[in-house]
């Protein structure tokens, strides 16, 4: 079992597998052109497996494959059936932008994957267009409708902006309530990548314009997740992710790795470690050091909404959030 330094298990890791995307959300990549990591520096997805394998011997149960965007790299279907072959019983799920996801629900499924997250800031196609630079709207709600069509369990994030797609939280969520899909609110978190104008509505306002149209309950946390769960008065159960009001690095279980081989402890923190050399040379038991130092090296909070008003120079399309 991987614990670290604050009694917390780490049992839940989150593989980027490409950190190129074929959206430039707004308030995830700088809006300048930047360069990609060149794809010879990517792990290969054998090199991957071999790290996957030592994560779930140490205990972990909880793989989520993300980007960038998952499904740009090639052969991804195949990496899945590989860990679910190896151990079926994994939570095995994938965060995507579900443009692409039309054409690859089906295969994905059938490899193993068991569930997806996907982003839907807006049901405006012009609104779609602002956010993530190109129009995205109708692949994204195909993609989204194949994904329930195969049986995927879907799940949909929502960041919420001032003058962007505040006044849209009631319609998103109720086009998901009505397809039996939970929908997750995250504070925008402030980045030096994202564009600097953005202000994201904090759960304090969030929940008030949900309150005048419903009524509902707290559940506070579920498990490990960081999402702080509400219940409406029919059953229907929305979440919200708040690093700015609420402290669920208490209950983190969870450490991400870049496509390129570094094991990052905390999504705010530069602070990462490679597992690349020792995956490459087939070292084991370099790659099982590696993570265990990071599990151990795990900061105990990140510092959204900290005195100062702190923002992360990491960027989310490293790591996929
Ligand atoms: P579930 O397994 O479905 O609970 O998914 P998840 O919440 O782990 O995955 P998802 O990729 O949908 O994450 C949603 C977003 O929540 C991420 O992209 C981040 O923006 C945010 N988030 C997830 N984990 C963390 C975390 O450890 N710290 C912070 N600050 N935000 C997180
Ligand atoms: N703040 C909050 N959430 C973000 N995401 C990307 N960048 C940010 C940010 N700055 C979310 C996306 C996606 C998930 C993987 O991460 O909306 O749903
Ligand atoms: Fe948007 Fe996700 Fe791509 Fe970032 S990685 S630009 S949030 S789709």
């Amino acid at each position: 079992m991987l614990i670290d330094s604050y009694d917390r298990v780490v049992d839940y890791i989150r593989i980027s597998v490409t950190e190129r995307c074929n959206f430039r959300c707004n308030y995830c990549m700088p809006e300048k052109p930047f360069s990609w990591v060149p794809k010879e520096n990517l792990l290969t997805f054998e090199e991957l497996f071999e790290f996957v394998k030592v994560c779930i011997d140490e205990g972990v149960k909880k793989i989520r494959i993300t980007g960038g965007e998952p499904l740009l790299r090639e052969g991804l279907d195949t990496f899945i059936k590989m860990i679910y072959d190896y151990a079926p019983e994994i939570d095995l799920a994938m965060t995507t932008n579900a443009f692409l996801l039309k054409g690859a629900a089906q295969k994905l499924k059938d490899a193993g994957l068991k569930r997806i997250n996907v982003s839907i800031d807006t049901l405006k196609p012009e609104v779609a267009r602002d956010i993530a630079g190109k129009d995205v709207l109708e692949n994204v709600l195909a993609g989204v409708e194949e994904a329930l069509k195969v049986g995927l369990k879907v799940k949909v994030n929502m960041v919420p902006m001032k003058t962007v797609n505040a006044e849209e939280i009631i319609d998103v969520l109720e086009y998901c309530k009505a397809r039996g899909m939970s929908i997750r609110f995250i504070e925008y978190m402030e980045n030096q990548h994202a564009k600097a104008e953005i202000k994201g509505l904090k759960s304090p306002e969030l929940l008030a314009l949900l309150r005048e149209k419903y009524s509902f309950s707290d559940d506070g946390f579920d498990g490990a997740s960081p999402s702080h769960y509400y219940t409406m008065d029919d059953g229907y159960r929305f979440g919200i992710i708040e690093p700015y009001e609420d402290d669920f690095c208490k209950q983190c279980n969870r450490i991400r790795l870049t496509a390129e081989g570094n094991l990052i402890p905390c999504l705010y923190f530069d602070e990462a470690m490679s597992i690349g050399e020792a995956v490459k040379r087939g070292d084991i038991k370099g790659a099982t050091a590696v993570l265990k130092e990071v599990v151990r090296t795990k900061p105990e909070k990140n510092r959204w909404g900290g005195e100062d008003g702190e923002s992360s120079n990491r960027a989310f399309y490293e790591t996929g959030g």
